[in-house]
């Protein structure tokens, strides 16, 4: 055989079961959904689909599938929008809450079923007025208001897709996005408040107008009052189309493979890919998950998902999800350090969050900044606790579960993908004995497979995550090229999905994400992830943060570079240093410690908040560095440069 697939380190064995109180109450609590899922995979999700969606049509056929392209739930027709909406309100719940949102400046709004459903109808009419029909795709470009959901609804409720495009991202992304979707409008506002300070967008979408021909209309919903451009009869203020507009508007019927929307992802390099979801799978695995994974009882619960609704988290975990389920959820606009490094936790305190969904890289900073933050709220509604983006380092579970769930909130680590749509391995709450920074196991009516670098299926240690059935969120294709789906997710292990992740199973056949392949590191022909090694120097109590990668080694082939974040008041010394690559050794063994670990105020992250890795080997290796533009903060590197080469102690 050739090389050894990844080879497998960190060994945690703290365990954690359901607690008492949680499983007496919880909507699972034993593997009655899980045997059933295995016996009729099919069987299950059409009865998911048909008890959590509503349809116009019933489906004839659950799934059909052409390996790579599925078809779920043909025959039904439904509107994603009415699901949302329209049923609740026809229930009687039409005064329930939908959504608290909390702008970053402190002003609120307060929306109710029958109040989204309105501004819904409304804004659909208005669309409609200025000419979008079924078929057709948008653009929206947002801050996180109201109107961001209002507007991804309301095109659902018409039979047009949307694209969201993340209100952080340039002029440029907007051109490549808008083009390859050939949108027919874009929907944006003047600006959103971020960091105490109005964040201009509509200026974003002047710049790229010029090269985006299909564009013809571009309304503009007014938040920050900043001054804007507005163009006569292209562009035109949201308020004022929905102020002329009538609030009835009869949903769609769509197909259950119609579009819903495209999201793009950028990937490393390449042209962004335009992530195709279509209907009726997709509401009814965000529907599933939604309410199993997070263990919901929409009349007690305030539920919180703290992701950008321009990622796929805020997709399917503030939108889809949470209003196909009647749930009452929070949404907030700015960051969590306006106006002070408690804000999440002042929020939480006030609106009586039960559920807070947010990522690794948003717990770690919570690290750095000190546990006396959340310390000085009450926090005691909390019952569950979410992660997602990236693995969950061990002790920053450990974190999160005291400091934040107060010891008393499982925590469901929830791996999935934009192109999967929805969670797809995760613990179901009140049934897994977690493991912290273990995402568990796949979750009922999916199936993964770990395999090494022929294909095969182990059964113990690392090697490569892959999916075998099809499941009813998946990604539909990349918009207009089919041959790069087939090529991109389909072909290094014939007949599986490749997520592209690392993943080991331990003994207990628990699932642990050792982050991308493309990360890995080889080190003298050993096969080493970067998740295991930062996750050992988080174990270090004076770490908050780290990042590792491997440069070129004249030696051993690739050397381990470590970056690493320090705790609030800790202080840097080369002692310290040295104690810290130590600490690996003793945790995981000599050979993952690293060559040299330098200490950096900041990582270079994408907006989503991953660790661009790249970049940092760009550092190490002493390169000129390659595309920074989706970096969320491009100084940081500047910062990391400087110091790594003023301490560039070794061995
Ligand atoms: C990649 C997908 C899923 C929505 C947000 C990110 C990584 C995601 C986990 C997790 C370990 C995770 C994977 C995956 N990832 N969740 N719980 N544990 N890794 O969506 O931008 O499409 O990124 O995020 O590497 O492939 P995305």
């Amino acid at each position: 055989m050739t090389e050894p697939t990844i080879e497998d380190y960190f060994v945690e064995n703290r365990t954690f079961p359901p607690p008492r109180g949680f499983a007496d109450t919880a909507l699972v609590s034993d593997r009655s959904l899980y045997e059933e899922a295995a016996a009729d995979p099919e069987a299950f999700w059409a009865r998911q689909a048909r008890e959590l969606v509503s349809w116009f049509d019933d489906f004839h056929t659950v799934l059909e599938w052409e390996l790579p392209f599925a078809r779920w739930f043909v025959g039904g027709t439904l509107n994603v929008s009415y699901n949302c909406l329209d049923r609740h309100v026809e229930a009687g719940r039409g005064d329930k809450v939908a959504f608290h949102w909390e702008g970053e400046p402190g002003d609120t709004r307060t929306l109710t079923y029958a109040e989204l459903l309105d501004e819904v109808c409304r804004f659909a009419n208005a669309l409609k007025g200025l000419g979008l029909q079924r078929g057709d795709r948008v653009a929206i470009y947002m801050p996180m208001i109201p109107e961001l959901p209002v507007a991804m609804l309301a095109c659902t409720r018409i039979g047009v897709a949307h694209s969201v495009i993340f209100g952080g991202f340039s002029p440029d992304s907007i051109i490549d996005r808008v083009n390859d979707a050939e949108a027919r409008a874009v929907i944006t506002a003047d600006g959103g408040f971020r960091r105490g300070a109005p964040s201009l967008l509509k200026p974003n979408v002047d710049a790229a107008l010029p090269s985006t021909p299909t564009v013809e209309h571009v309304v503009v919903a007014r938040r920050t009052h900043s001054d804007v451009d507005m163009v006569e009869g292209r562009d035109h203020w949201y308020h004022e189309l929905i102020a002329g507009a009538g609030a009835d508007c009869p949903p769609e019927r769509m197909h259950a493979e119609d579009l819903l929307y495209l999201l793009y992802t950028s990937g490393t390099t390449a042209k962004p890919k335009g992530i195709m979801h279509t209907t009726g799978g997709y509401l009814t695995q965000v529907a599933f998950t939604h309410r199993y994974v997070f263990d919901l009882h929409p009349d007690d619960d305030v539920y919180w998902c703290a992701a950008d609704i321009g990622w796929v988290t805020g997709h399917s975990y503030i939108v889809y999800g949470p209003l196909a389920n009647g749930a009452t959820s929070v949404i907030y606009e700015g960051t969590p350090d306006t106006p002070g490094r408690d804000r999440l936790w002042d929020i939480a305190e006030r609106y009586g969050v039960t559920q807070l969904y947010t990522a690794p890289t948003a717990i770690r900073t919570f690290m750095k900044w000190g546990h006396e933050e959340p310390a000085k709220h009450d926090l005691s509604k909390l019952r569950l606790l979410g992660s997602v983006g990236e693995p969950i380092n061990p002790e920053a579970w450990m974190w999160y579960h005291t400091h934040v769930g107060g010891g008393r909130c499982p925590i469901v680590d929830t791996w999935w993908q934009t192109e999967t749509g929805a969670q797809m391995i995760s613990p179901l709450p009140g049934v897994t004995e977690l493991k912290p920074g273990s995402a568990t196991f796949p979750l009922p009516g999916i199936s993964a497979e770990v395999v090494d670098d022929h294909g095969d299926p182990i059964e113990r240690g690392g090697g490569y995550l892959t999916l075998t059935r099809p499941w009813p969120g998946m990604l539909r294709g990349i918009w207009g090229d089919p041959e790069r789906y087939e090529a991109t997710y389909w072909s290094r292990f014939p007949g599986r999905y490749f997520a592209g992740d690392g993943c080991k199973l331990d003994d207990d056949g628990y699932l642990w994400l050792l982050g991308r392949v493309d990360d890995v590191m080889n080190i003298s022909g050993h096969r080493i992830s970067t998740t295991e090694v930062e996750s050992a120097l988080v174990d270090h109590d004076a770490v908050a943060e780290a990042a590792v990668v491997g440069a070129s080694d004249d030696v051993t082939g690739q050397a381990i570079i470590g970056y690493v974040i320090l705790k609030g008041r800790v202080e840097a010394s080369p002692e310290l240093v040295e104690e810290i690559r130590q600490h690996v050794s003793v945790k995981i063994g000599p050979t993952a410690r690293p060559k040299r670990v330098f200490v950096v105020p900041d990582l270079p992250k994408t907006r989503s908040g991953k660790i661009m890795r790249r970049l940092l080997r760009d550092v190490a290796e002493g390169r000129d560095l390659g595309d920074t533009t989706t970096l969320a903060d491009a100084t940081v590197v500047d910062a990391i440069r400087a110091g790594a080469s003023a301490d560039a102690g070794e061995d």
